[in-house]
């Protein structure tokens, strides 16, 4: 394996499909640098310089990169959809509802969506049938999709550009997917403003919880009181002179903004469950036929969740 390694010198010019450089990393883990300490400085970038653009051919090499993300039984359910027709990325930021302008004014948009679609296409090419499940597409897909995604901000952010994943799109999921055209088996799950930092902006990233919350040694535990007090403690570190601007709020609030009763996770699931209807992953017998043809919804041709014998409907996913 060492001796198919090419000198360092020679690493820029890798070529990601040759089969004959990997597992390039096992051959030279000295050469590769320790990412942590960069890791602990990223941060989500908002404000973009209108006038930077990031060539085409950068886009493409950042979103090859992730391509070696991990994907589950190598089945790579995702796509990068980019959304280069500014009147999309106007409608994109509307359907965001407010407040990410970043969407209209970085450089280069993409859309990260899960993909089973094309898992599907290459079945039947084989003349092998296809069958997806909400929660299981969902999961999947999310999870191959956000890994390969990490691996494109990753790429990005080494090459000094800002990177905004966008969530907010969950809040019109499936007017976002109509917008870009996506088909059956194909689902957005956020978008991704990637661009040249504009002049001047902080590159404060927001604090974390402190390791051990997340890091469970031996086994899973709640956190103790103390241990919740330093979560907020060190999370509430983020309103002071920062550029998240805003000392008044406390960690608390944006905890409850997002995931109480009225928060926006909740007022997203609806529209989530009929995004994945409309994008077909209820269909368990095939992303574009209903689940169960004498039970489905006779406005939209689409299956009926609550409906589905197969029991892969209602609130699975
Ligand atoms: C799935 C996902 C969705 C996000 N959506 C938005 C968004 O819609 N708007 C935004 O300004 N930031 C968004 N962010 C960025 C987070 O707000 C940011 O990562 C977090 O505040 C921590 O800041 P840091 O990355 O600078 O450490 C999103 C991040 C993730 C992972």
């Amino acid at each position: 394996m060492s001796d198919r390694t090419p000198p360092a010198g020679d690493r820029a010019n890798t070529d990601y499909t040759d089969h004959t450089d990997r597992p390039a990393l096992a051959a030279a883990a000295a050469e590769v640098p320790d990412l942590a300490p960069w890791l602990a400085r990223r941060a989500t970038v908002r404000q973009f310089d209108t006038d930077a653009e990031i060539p085409d051919d950068e886009v493409r090499a950042m979103v090859d990169a992730g391509r070696k993300a991990p994907t589950s039984g190598t089945t790579q359910m995702y796509s990068f959809v980019w959304i280069r027709d500014p009147d999309r990325r106007e409608r994109i930021h509307e359907l965001c509802s407010r407040g990410t302008v970043q969407v209209e004014e970085a450089s280069q948009f993409l859309l990260v969506c899960i993909d089973v679609r094309r898992i599907r296409l290459l079945l039947e090419h084989r003349d092998r049938e296809f069958r997806t499940t909400p929660a299981m597409g969902l999961l999947e897909g999310s999870i191959d999709a956000s890994l390969a995604a990490m691996g494109v901000m990753l790429a990005a952010e080494s090459r000094g550009y800002g990177v905004c994943p966008i969530g907010n799109i969950l809040n019109n999921l499936t007017e976002v997917a109509a917008t870009a055209d996506l088909p059956a088996g194909v689902l957005p799950i956020f978008g991704l403003c990637l661009g040249v930092p504009r002049h001047g902006e902080a590159t404060e990233n927001a604090p974390r919880v402190p390791l051990d919350t997340v890091l469970h040694e031996g086994g899973y535990r709640d956190p103790t009181a103390a241990q919740l007090d330093a979560c907020y403690d060190a999370m509430n570190e983020m309103y002071g002179d920062s550029v998240y601007g805003d000392d008044r709020r406390e960690w608390q609030e944006t905890l409850e903004r997002y995931w109480g009763p009225n928060g926006f996770m909740n007022r997203r699931e609806g529209e989530l469950l009929d995004a994945l209807r409309q994008q077909g992953f209820f269909a368990a017998r095939g992303i574009d036929e209903p689940a169960d043809a004498d039970t489905a919804d006779a406005d939209s041709g689409a299956p009926d969740p609550d409906a589905d014998r197969n029991g892969n409907g209602g609130g699975a996913a």
